[in-house]
């Protein structure tokens, strides 16, 4: 694992942007793995600044999002869609019929769980995936549990993250109890990892990440594994890494 660490949210923000802009030039067809959350609202600031300064070009990219709440529409202000156009595609020149997140009022759960795993291997699967972290060291929404999940999959939000997320709902009973979310397996078979995190709170799991046990009930330690992962922290957030 590569630790990057930076003196602030706006400088782990420029960071991981210029990381994701580098792939995209590289490969302009390349498949973006995407994150919502508060954590990349200022990388994906930062990336509408690069587009419209010409200094990158979405034009033959694909995205491809981590997960959707189950029971939003795309239209609904707190779906991971709509975060999506508001915070980025509306304001690139990304093609938004190659936007891809999961439907989270799909009839049929299982399918659309099945269909978006076939798409990204369809796409030749993820040249870079962006994660934030939960503080209970969930990426996408693949919860602390005694067994993991390879495929996209239907879960249940742990109760510690419907508390940090009802900060973007009127009140706690309108967050959405469950999600759909890439597995595990999606995440990992990305050819490069970017995890993000900013902030004291996430001190504490960014060092358990990175120099922890790898355990299912903190998720995110199973990028220890992955042979490609750069990790861009602030400087609180990177308070307790030892080395
Ligand atoms: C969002 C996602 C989540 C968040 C995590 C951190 O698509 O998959 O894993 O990355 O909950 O959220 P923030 O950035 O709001 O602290």
């Amino acid at each position: 694992m590569k630790i990057i660490v930076e003196k602030n949210y706006e400088e782990m923000s420029k960071r991981a942007a210029l990381e994701m802009v580098n792939i995209i030039n590289e490969k302009p067809n390349c498949v973006l793995g995407l994150a919502t959350g508060s954590t990349p609202e200022g990388l994906y600031k930062e990336l509408i600044k690069l587009n419209k300064e010409g200094k990158v070009d979405f034009s033959k990219a694909t995205t491809i999002n981590l997960d959707e709440y189950v029971g939003l529409s795309g239209e609904h202000s707190q779906s991971y869609r709509y975060f999506m156009n508001d915070r980025l595609f509306n304001h690139i020149n990304v093609d938004k019929s190659r936007t891809f997140v999961p439907n989270g009022l799909a009839e049929n759960i299982e399918l659309e769980c099945k269909n978006y795993d076939e798409r990204i291997a369809k796409l030749g699967g993820i040249d870079i995936q962006l994660l934030g972290i939960g503080n209970n060291g969930h990426i996408g929404f693949n919860e602390p549990a005694d067994y993991l999940s390879m495929d996209t999959h239907l879960t249940d939000l742990a109760k510690s993250t419907i508390e940090a997320n009802s900060r973007f709902f009127d009140n706690i009973d309108e967050v959405p109890k469950k999600a759909i979310t890439m597995g595990l397996g999606g995440i990992m078979r990305a050819r490069k990892i970017l995890l993000i995190a900013s902030g004291a709170s996430k001190a504490e799991i960014i060092a358990k990440i990175a120099e922890g046990k790898i355990t299912t009930q903190v998720p995110a330690s199973i990028l220890q594994v992955h042979h490609d992962v750069t990790i861009i922290v602030d400087e609180e957030a990177g308070a307790l890494i030892r080395k």
